[in-house]
């Protein structure tokens, strides 16, 4: 038979930490959850590696150029703007002479309309002309594309 106290201490030694652990149980406060997230915001876009629009272009003109005129425009004679043409729209890129300027990266497509290289992703000089006709449906898609950038 054990005696009263033993049965006492063994009490207290079981007793109290399960009233402790039961009792810290129910009464924690926990960190609510994070409320679920609802938001009417559009998804963010990824960064494109492209530059953003400008905003400081100057309005839009009309004055036609003929493929001769236009050759005059490809960065080789200092002061005179850098011209690209896409699909008959003459852009000024003078202010990316660091890759249209002569013996940049893309100098191909300056002083003249090079529409089908633009289309098929490529910078051989025999791409670069104006007549994008033997596209297929995707360059010609590859081709639109470019001429919204360039707007
Ligand atoms: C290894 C392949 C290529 C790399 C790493 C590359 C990289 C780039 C980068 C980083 C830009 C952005 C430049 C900027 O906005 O300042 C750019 C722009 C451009 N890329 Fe490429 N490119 C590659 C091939 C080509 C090819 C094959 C074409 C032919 C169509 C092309 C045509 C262009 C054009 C037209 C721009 C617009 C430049 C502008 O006006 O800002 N690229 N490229």
């Amino acid at each position: 038979m054990l005696e009263l106290g033993t049965l006492v201490i063994y009490g207290l030694a079981f007793g109290i930490p399960v009233i402790y652990l039961t009792a810290r149980h129910f009464l924690s406060s926990r960190p609510p959850l994070p409320a679920p997230q609802t938001t009417t915001e559009a998804p963010k876009k990824l960064k494109s590696i492209m530059q953003a629009p400008r905003e400081d272009l100057a309005p839009p003109k009309d004055d036609p150029y003929t493929t001769e005129e236009l050759k005059k425009y490809d960065g080789s004679t200092p002061g005179l703007p850098i011209y690209v043409a896409i699909k008959g729209t003459i852009f000024d890129v003078s202010a990316k002479a660091d890759v249209y300027g002569p013996g940049k990266s893309y100098n191909i497509f300056a002083g003249k309309d090079g529409s089908k290289g633009l289309g098929m992703s490529s910078l051989k000089p025999e791409h670069a002309v104006a007549d994008y006709s033997g596209l297929d449906e995707k360059d010609r898609k590859v081709l639109e594309d470019w001429h919204s950038f360039f707007a």
